[in-house]
C-alpha cells in the first residue's frame, strides 16, 4: 500500500496501473461503511485507489468542518487490512491553490433535501468528486446508499457532462438495530444513541407501508412523521418520498422512490433512506454480508 499527498505524484503512476482502477473517495475518519466500498471495489478491480480528504468545500459555514473527526493513523491500518492499493491523500492547498475559481454547479437534483438544509454543499461535492476523477482517471467509483442524493447527483453528472466513469452504488451498512453507520454517530450520547433508531423504524414502516401496497406517498410521509415526533429527542428537518433519480417530491409511488429523512437528535444530524422498489437492498449490518450479496459465489 502507497500513500500518496500530491497530484504530481498520482499523474506519475497513473500509468503503471492495472486497469481497471477503482476509486473510493471519503473523508476519512473510516467505519464499516466506507470498508464495505472497499471491500467491493477490491473484489471488482485490479487497482483500488481510496481518496481521504476532508472536503472543506462542502461544509457550510456554520457545519462541524473544524470538529469533523480525523485519524489517519487508524485510517491506514484499516485500508492495509482491506489491500487497499493507494491512498491519497491531499493537502487543502493540494486541491484548493490560491486562485482556485472553477466549480461544478448544478440545477434540479441538488437544490431539494440536503441541498435544500445545506445550500453549496452539492457544489461543494461535485467540484471535488470532478477533480479526485480527473486526478485518478478510475473506471469505476463507489459511492454509499446511505448518501442516496449524492450518488444521484454524481450519476447525474457523470452522464451530463460525459465523464469517463461507472458509478457503483453500495447498499448502506447498520448497526444491529438499524441505524447506519456514519461519522456523526460519535457525537451521541447513550440516550441519543437510543433515540436515532427512530430513524431507521421511520423507513422501515414506510417500506412496511409501502409493500402493503400504499400508493399515497403522503400518507407515507405522514405516518413517517408521527412516528418520529413520539420521540422526544428528535427533530424533524425533512421527511421525503420522492422520484428515485429526478429527487422531486411524489404524489402517487408508481415509479421507483425514494424514502429519505433528516433528523436532528440533540445536537446531531442525521440521514437515512430507503428504496421502494421491489428486491432493492435495504442494507446490511456488516459490511461482510453486503459483499456476499453483491458475489453470492464467494
Ligand atoms: P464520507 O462521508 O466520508 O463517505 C464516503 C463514502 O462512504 C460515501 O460514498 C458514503 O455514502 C459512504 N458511506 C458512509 N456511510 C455509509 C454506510 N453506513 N453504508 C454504506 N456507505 C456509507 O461522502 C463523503 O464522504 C464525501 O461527500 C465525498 C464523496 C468523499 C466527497 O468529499
Amino acid at each position: 500500500m502507497q500513500v500518496v499527498k500530491t497530484i504530481a505524484e498520482i499523474r506519475k503512476l497513473r500509468h503503471r496501473l492495472s486497469d481497471p482502477v477503482g476509486l473510493v473517495p471519503t473523508m476519512g475518519y473510516l467505519h464499516q461503511g466506507h470498508l464495505a466500498l472497499v471491500k467491493i471495489a477490491r473484489a471488482e478491480n485490479p487497482t483500488v485507489v481510496v481518496s481521504i480528504f476532508v472536503n472543506p468545500t462542502q461544509f457550510g459555514p456554520n457545519e462541524d468542518l473544524r470538529t469533523y473527526p480525523r485519524d489517519l493513523n487508524r485510517d491506514l491500518k484499516l485500508l492495509q487490512g482491506e489491500k487497499a492499493d493507494i491512498i491519497f491523500v491531499p493537502s487543502d492547498e493540494e486541491m484548493y491553490p490560491p486562485g482556485f475559481s472553477s466549480w461544478v454547479d448544478m440545477e434540479k437534483v441538488t437544490r431539494c433535501l440536503e441541498g435544500a438544509s445545506r445550500p453549496g454543499h452539492f457544489r461543494g461535492v461535485a467540484t471535488i468528486c470532478t477533480k479526485l476523477f480527473n486526478i485518478v482517471q478510475p473506471t469505476r467509483a463507489y459511492f454509499g446508499q446511505k448518501d442516496a442524493q449524492q450518488a444521484v447527483v454524481i450519476k447525474r453528472m457523470v452522464a451530463d457532462l460525459n465523464m469517463m466513469v461507472e458509478i457503483v452504488v453500495v447498499p448502506t451498512v447498520r448497526e444491529s438495530d438499524g441505524l447506519a453507520l456514519s461519522s456523526r454517530n460519535i457525537y451521541l450520547n447513550s440516550e441519543e444513541r437510543q433515540a436515532a433508531t427512530v430513524l431507521f423504524k421511520a423507513l422501515t414502516l414506510a417500506k412496511q407501508l409501502w409493500q402493503e401496497g400504499e400508493k399515497d406517498a403522503d400518507k407515507i410521509r405522514q405516518a413517517m412523521t408521527s412516528l418520529i415526533q413520539k420521540e422526544p429527542l428528535a427533530q424533524i428537518d425533512y421527511v421525503s418520498v420522492a422520484d428515485a433519480t429526478t429527487l422531486e417530491e411524489l404524489n402517487v409511488i408508481d415509479q421507483p422512490a425514494l424514502a429519505s429523512l433528516a433528523v436532528r437528535i440533540g445536537k446531531t444530524r442525521l440521514i437515512d433512506n430507503v428504496v421502494l422498489e421491489k428486491d432493492a437492498p435495504f442494507g446490511c449490518s456488516i459490511a461482510g454480508e453486503v459483499f456476499r450479496k453483491l458475489h453470492p459465489e464467494s
